[in-house]
């Protein structure tokens, strides 16, 4: 299996800018590069933040753009999106269970979560009894296969002080549930406006930057500042038995600048 991971792609209403950067020509770049280099992927997928402040334009904007991918796509909400608005332009685009915006798919013999942790009107991510219902079905049921998942707030710390200041609330419960199953491979998370990849509990994780503009990483104060100067990342994963590899691609950046480069005789690795 092999997908593209983008996140937080923060379009804004009357197609404007945001934090001196422009989203949509951004997020376009972003769909011509995977249509044009990466156009064997089975699926690209976007953990939410989908829009700025979950205006109807800006999902109607969103759909126009990523209608033009010559692949397949899912997508999550996170804390900046409105549920009514997004299923109002996406109600039709997966198989969404109930009023939340979460939904399962079986792929090369693995499941695939996609959560929705958008709390209320909160930054801060969070559950309630169905959805946790909900992922203890989904796991109880798949317990024989390789689970990936993907929601928008990494359920853990990630030792960036706002950021966590914004996190997924309950951790604790999550896990408890998340226990039980002993197959969850890999978390895909946004949220973070960071490149960021690590394990936790054994379980692997990554994240990709923001389409337009990222967490500035510098102490000045508590405050929160982006930096629109970052550029902007895509994770081209592939998931293999026993492996997930992620690649973030700078996708802004392509033009060939220097080749020289003449493969030498490949070792034979059987030795
Ligand atoms: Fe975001």
């Amino acid at each position: 299996m092999k997908f593209i991971h983008l996140s937080d792609t923060h379009l804004v209403a009357n197609k404007g800018s945001l934090h001196a950067s422009d989203p949509i020509y951004k997020l376009r770049r972003a769909v011509q590069s995977i249509n044009k280099h990466q156009n064997d992927v089975d699926f690209v997928v976007i953990t939410g933040d989908l829009t700025d402040s979950g205006s109807l334009d800006a999902y109607k904007d969103l759909k126009e753009i990523l209608d033009d991918l010559v692949v397949p796509y899912y997508l999550i909400i996170g804390n900046q999106d409105k549920r009514e608005n997004f299923f109002k332009v996406f109600g039709g685009l997966s198989d969404y269970e109930s009023s939340y915006a979460h939904f399962s798919i079986i792929k090369n013999n693995s499941l695939l979560l996609f959560l929705d942790t958008k709390f209320g009107d909160l930054h801060d991510g969070g559950f309630c009894e169905e959805r946790f219902e909900w992922l203890k079905n989904k796991l109880e049921k798949n317990s024989q296969l390789p689970i990936y998942i993907f929601m928008h707030h990494p359920p853990f710390e990630i030792f960036q002080e706002q950021m966590d200041a914004i996190g997924f609330g309950p951790k604790k419960r999550f896990w408890e549930i998340l226990s039980q199953a002993k197959n969850i491979k890999h978390i895909f998370f946004g949220h973070v406006h960071l490149l960021i990849s690590g394990s936790y509990r054994g379980v692997g994780y990554s994240s990709v930057r923001s389409t337009n503009h990222q967490v500035a990483l510098i102490s000045k104060d508590k405050g929160f500042y982006f930096n629109s100067n970052v550029q902007p990342t895509y994770s081209i994963v592939h998931v293999k038995e026993n492996q997930v590899n992620c690649v973030a691609h700078e996708y802004l950046i392509e033009e060939i600048t220097y080749h020289n480069f003449v493969p030498m005789k490949k070792q034979d690795d059987t030795k």
